[in-house]
């Protein structure tokens, strides 16, 4: 099967030109003026961009977490992806504590094979650190091509590891060539400030807020940066939300460390007034939590200043009723929002149509530095010659209204209901295949692949 993408405005995370695309089978085969070939297909993108396919490394699809599971399996989840421009994403396998590495792999194995629609990979979350979890870091590098591990500084009892286990990881990651990824906030703080509030009877979703305090979140992505400097392993933080952690990260860059900063969609463009808005703002609680006007600020900042090198989801969908589970108990609510649909419209609408960022930044933060950081450049993450045909044709100018009655995730309300957005996904490719046409969907479940990483390293 062949394509041939003509007229199309194509935009990489250095480059705007107008060419052509010809595709045979899964990849790119060639780029130009005016091709001369025969395809089999032919599709017009005058006066559309076409953009790289998204990539979403932080995501959670049917993770058991807080009693209960995400709503969105990896069939929904990645479907809802692609509806949105976004062809892969990395989920999180997260380890039991007392059982091994692989049992926890085997466990994600059984939930996404066959599934996805569109491609997929996994961080490894090491949540027990042992002389048995430390034997197997080597063969998930190197056989299972998962190389980054992420880890906890927060949700003591299930998912938190302490300094010690964090340095000896890091250590042994470091050794086998992967990179360690962390969810900076500090747990103890957190736990405190948790039973306090919940002592003097505050229980609604603003005390969510109010327990989470930014010191919790620069304290962490400090010290982690320090260990992580220490021993000078490749490091990233994942979901980072405010102007205190982004300092933190920017201290560490004073001795020439470079650590590799996500933040997501949500901290860019919703704000913590959304706590005030009774039960209701249990939509929002995630952690951590939104942040003040004056985060988002230094977040938008902090992208241009290339100190962000990731915009993600962490999409960690549950529906009302799952939220409903903490309604007399902010500290019960599962912690998550869907987004994974919306990542990429939204970032070009609220950060390209605004002039926050350039068109090729855009590319570079919602895929291209994923695919490089997280060893699958340039198979994935670029418009090439040789690489996978993962495509997005957006139609820049096309306006539409975020909400629950049309979106395609498994949950039942929109974090952005109503939201007015311009730029609309159009076309998506993901290798070789038209997986999305118009709202429709091309392909079958299934089609979305596993894909294994190379190793990393601390630059890009
Ligand atoms: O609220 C969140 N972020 N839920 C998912 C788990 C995590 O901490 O990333
Ligand atoms: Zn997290
Ligand atoms: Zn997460």
């Amino acid at each position: 099967m062949s394509i041939l993408i003509k007229n199309g405005r194509i935009i990489t995370a250095s480059d705007d030109y107008k060419a052509d695309i010809y595709i045979e089978g899964k990849r790119i085969v060639s780029i130009g003026e005016k091709l001369k070939v025969n395809a089999d297909q032919i599709i017009n993108a005058r006066g559309k961009l076409i953009f790289p396919g998204g990539i979403d490394p932080h995501v959670h699809l049917d993770m058991p977490f807080m009693g209960t599971s995400s709503s969105d399996d990896y069939s929904t989840g990645t479907r809802a992806a692609l509806h949105g421009g976004t062809t892969m994403v990395i989920d999180f396998v997260l380890q039991t504590q007392g059982k091994s590495l692989h049992h926890a792999l085997g466990q994600w194995q059984k939930r996404s094979n066959g599934k996805a629609f569109g491609d997929y990979s996994f961080h490894m979350a090491v949540t027990d650190f042992n002389d048995n979890t430390r034997k197997e870091i080597k063969d998930l590098i190197n056989k299972e091509g998962i190389t980054s591990f992420k880890t906890f500084m927060a949700y003591k009892g299930a998912l938190m590891i302490d300094d010690g286990q964090m340095v000896q990881l890091m250590k042994e990651v470091k050794d086998q060539g992967g990179m360690v990824t962390v969810h900076a906030t500090n747990g103890d703080m957190i736990d405190t400030l948790i039973a306090k509030h919940k002592s003097e009877g505050k229980l609604s979703p603003w005390y969510h807020y109010l327990s989470q305090p930014e010191v919790t979140e620069s304290e962490a992505s400090g010290r982690f940066c320090d260990m992580a400097n220490y021993t000078d392993v490749p490091a990233y933080i994942v979901h980072l939300t405010c102007e205190g952690a982004l300092n933190a990260v920017r201290q560490s860059t004073k001795r020439n460390q470079k650590v590799f900063v996500e933040t997501c969609i949500q901290y860019l463009i919703l704000d913590a007034s959304l706590y005030k808005k009774g039960f209701n703002g249990a939509k929002w609680v995630m952690s951590p939590p939104l942040r003040e006007p004056k985060d988002q600020d230094a977040l938008w900042a902090g992208i241009n200043q290339g100190m962000i090198q990731v915009v993600g989801t962490d999409h960690c969908p549950f529906k009302w009723k799952q939220k409903l589970m903490g309604k007399n108990d902010f500290s019960k609510i599962p912690n998550g929002h869907p987004a994974i649909e919306h990542r990429m419209e939204l970032l070009f609408s609220e950060g390209v149509r605004t002039g926050k960022i350039s068109l090729n930044k855009f590319v570079e933060v919602s895929s291209t530095n994923a695919a490089k950081i997280f060893g699958m450049y340039p198979k994935k993450g670029c418009i090439a010659i040789g690489s996978d045909a993962d495509l997005i044709i957006f139609d820049p100018k096309e306006k539409h209204k975020i909400s629950a009655k049309t979106h395609h995730m498994n949950v039942d309300y929109s974090a952005y209901e109503g939201w007015k957005v311009t730029g609309k996904v159009k076309t998506v490719l993901l290798r070789g295949k038209v997986a999305i046409d118009d709202g429709s969907v091309k392909i079958k479940k299934g089609y979305g692949q596993f894909v294994k990483r190379n190793k990393v390293s601390k630059t890009i």
